[in-house]
């Protein structure tokens, strides 16, 4: 029976999950033997590279008295806090050293750790895991471990360039990435006389189906005015060029566009930094463009005017939020958005009953909307 269309209130929980990797900071800004300050969901991070060029990640509060230990001296090895000197390993939080006991004190100075956290190097970022219990630089707790690596773009030659770009927004996880999947706001947000304008609006009807954690548009060849579109269709001819999206828990979408032996690939994610503000963070991988020297810089230049443009958006949105306003997701166009306030709920009563994940979808489903 189809659902009736009426309106469905809704308002945002802003929660964020944990027992999931998450982009940190663009590898290309740490450097060997240097400190770096991060949030990733209210947690404040010092992140750095040891001597061998190792990222790590430990929580920037000495478990002795909470002193940040961003500022503290750094061997390459291990991180002093300016405080009381004690040392931490930075890669296990593991304490060294204490500099006030005295030979005859015995106290076992290796069962004492800073906050630690599993951390990666992955396609142009540092990703840090953040486990369920985070540990809360109580001194004990022995770092946790990962179930699984960060997550990769998928690439599928060998040789590829690659490019990201980033934005702070300043909403919500779940406000930033309802809006990235968002389909209607197009016509009137991303628009650019060399693009599109709101009279280019026309219905469309996309497929979508069930994966693990998410969901998939199914492969397509792209709307016409669709970025990637306008692009490929200087390599292949038309009908040869597929897309295909997928979102994934928490915050992953996944985007990769074949067109004969040409592929493009994106990974954008939506970090949580706090619960009022997030981050966009978009890594492509393309082996386009190689002949043509402007390449990279027009992809970034497309990209950047649109999470820019996103960015502005939400920015504005931000003001309307601040008084706690009713909202409203509405059939099709904001179907996937409800997915994802599903797939949420769904994960943590997997996680709270420790049963398998309900997946909100019972199948295949077409969606339509003008956009
Ligand atoms: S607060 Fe860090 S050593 Fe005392
Ligand atoms: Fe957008």
């Amino acid at each position: 029976m189809p659902e009736p269309d009426l309106p469905e209130r809704h308002s945002t929980d802003a929660l964020m999950l944990t027992g999931f990797w998450y982009r940190a900071l663009p590898a290309d800004r740490v450097h060997r033997n240097q400190l770096h300050k991060a949030t990733l969901l209210e947690i404040p991070l010092v992140i750095g590279r040891d001597r061998a060029g190792q990222p790590f990640a430990l929580r920037d509060s000495c478990p002795h008295r909470g002193m940040p230990l961003n500022g503290g001296n750094f061997d390459g090895e291990n991180l002093e806090c300016p405080y009381h000197g004690w040392q931490f390993d930075v890669h296990n939080g593991q304490c060294q050293l204490i500099p006030s006991l005295t030979h005859d004190q015995t106290l076992r100075v290796d069962r004492i750790y800073a906050g630690s956290f599993p951390c990666e190097e992955q396609d142009s970022f540092i990703w840090v895991y953040i486990p369920d219990a985070a540990p809360q630089g109580a001194g004990f707790t022995q770092p946790a471990e990962a179930p699984a690596p960060a997550p990769q773009i998928e690439k599928f030659t060998t040789k590829c360039k690659t490019a990201y770009l980033q934005a702070e927004m300043p909403v919500s996880i779940d406000h930033g990435i309802i809006g990235l999947m968002d389909p209607a706001h197009g016509p009137f947000v991303h628009q650019a006389w060399w693009w599109r304008n709101r009279h280019s609006i026309h219905e469309k009807r996309k497929n979508f189906e069930p994966i693990p954690n998410g969901f998939r548009m199914s492969a397509h060849t792209p709307s016409s005015n669709s970025a990637p579109y306008k692009l490929l269709r200087l390599y292949a001819d038309a009908g040869s060029i597929t897309t295909t999206i997928d979102f994934v828990l928490p915050n992953l979408r996944t985007e990769t566009i074949r067109a004969g032996k040409y592929w493009f690939s994106s990974l954008t994610t939506v970090t949580p930094i706090t619960r009022s503000q997030c981050r966009i963070d978009v890594v492509a991988a393309w082996n386009l463009f190689r002949w043509l020297p402007f390449g990279p810089e027009l992809l970034k230049f497309v990209f950047a005017k649109f999470v820019e443009q996103d960015r502005r958006t939400m920015e504005m949105q931000a003001e309307g939020l601040k008084h706690n306003p009713h909202l409203m997701l509405i059939d099709d166009a904001d179907r996937p958005a409800k997915w994802y306030f599903q797939l949420k709920s769904a994960h943590l009563e997997a996680k709270r009953t420790g049963a398998e994940t309900k997946h909100p979808m019972q199948g295949p489903v077409t969606l339509k909307w003008r956009s």
